[in-house]
């Protein structure tokens, strides 16, 4: 086939979720600009149609849909939804995340609620994505984990800033994506899907001053990441030019951990 047919995301329906979030406007838009058909979800409606609306207006094949992760009633009506409006999916990003942990010390519910959302609900749709994609004939899975899934956390990039209390459901939670993925992986062999992971550096979002030089410092490329760097790498993972890329977790992070 054709490289540029290879990458081709056209006649694929695709779940992006918490796709107005800062990774999820890179992903969405990535994987619009490839052809694809792109149902962007919120937890509210208003804000997924926003997010809709923003990339429509650049002619992208963009819609709003609306789940709540950590709710199992919330997950199956957007399941029904979806194959009633769509009829199918090809590609899910499990991109979401609830961040109610603010710290170190933070009380033991706000872990308990990050695992509500992050761990139990995220399985939840997961597992109901995944299995419409089966029953749709097959396509992909990937989840959107973090550097901080993979490593312990580097405090001397706070240094200077009022940012270092970090919390440990994220690194809790992200690490066990990663090998969620590879367990996916191998529990759906030979049903035509595949499972892979995106381990992302930190995203540019005018974090203050001192952390974003702290930062740049250590990386190899000089600078956090931009809204374009997801994007390839999730074209790659969603369409035919990853055929054989399964199980996998990628580090995009400019060098950093290299
Ligand atoms: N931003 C970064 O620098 C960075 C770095 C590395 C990895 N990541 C990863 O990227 C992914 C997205 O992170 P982000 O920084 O863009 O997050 P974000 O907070 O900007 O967006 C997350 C989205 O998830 C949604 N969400 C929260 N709870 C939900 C629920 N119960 N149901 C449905 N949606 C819910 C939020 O409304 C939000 O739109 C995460 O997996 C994160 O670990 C982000």
């Amino acid at each position: 086939m054709d490289v540029k047919e290879l990458f081709s995301l056209k006649g694929k329906i695709i779940v992006v979720t918490g796709g107005s979030g800062q990774y999820g406007k890179c992903l969405v838009e990535g994987l619009a600009e490839a052809g694809g058909t792109v149902i962007t979800t919120s937890r509210d409606i208003q804000s997924a149609e926003k997010t809709a609306a923003l990339f429509r207006e650049k002619g992208l094949d963009v819609h709003p849909m609306e789940v709540d992760q950590g709710d199992t009633e919330s997950v199956s009506r957007f399941a029904k939804s979806l194959q009633d409006k769509f009829g199918k999916l090809h590609v899910f990003v499990n991109n979401a995340v609830s961040r109610p942990m603010k710290g170190y010390n933070a009380p033991l519910a706000d872990f308990d609620e990050s695992m509500r959302v992050n761990a139990t609900g995220m399985w939840d749709l997961l597992k109901s994505m995944s299995d419409l994609i089966i029953g749709s004939g097959g396509g992909a899975v990937i989840n959107i984990s973090s550097m901080m899934g993979m490593k312990g956390p580097d405090l001397t990039n706070y240094e200077g800033t009022s940012m270092g209390d970090l919390p440990p459901d994220y690194f809790f939670h992200n690490a066990g994506l990663i090998n969620l993925t590879r367990f996916m992986a191998k529990m759906n062999s030979g049903k035509n899907i595949r499972f892979n992971c995106i381990s992302p550096g930190g995203l540019f979002n005018n974090q203050p001053e001192r952390f974003v030089e702290n930062y740049n410092k250590k990386v190899p490329m000089k600078r956090m990441a931009n809204n374009d760097d997801i994007k390839g790498l999730a074209v790659l993972l969603a369409s035919d030019a990853g055929a054989y890329i399964n199980g996998e977790n990628i580090l995009m992070d400019g060098g950093l951990n290299a």
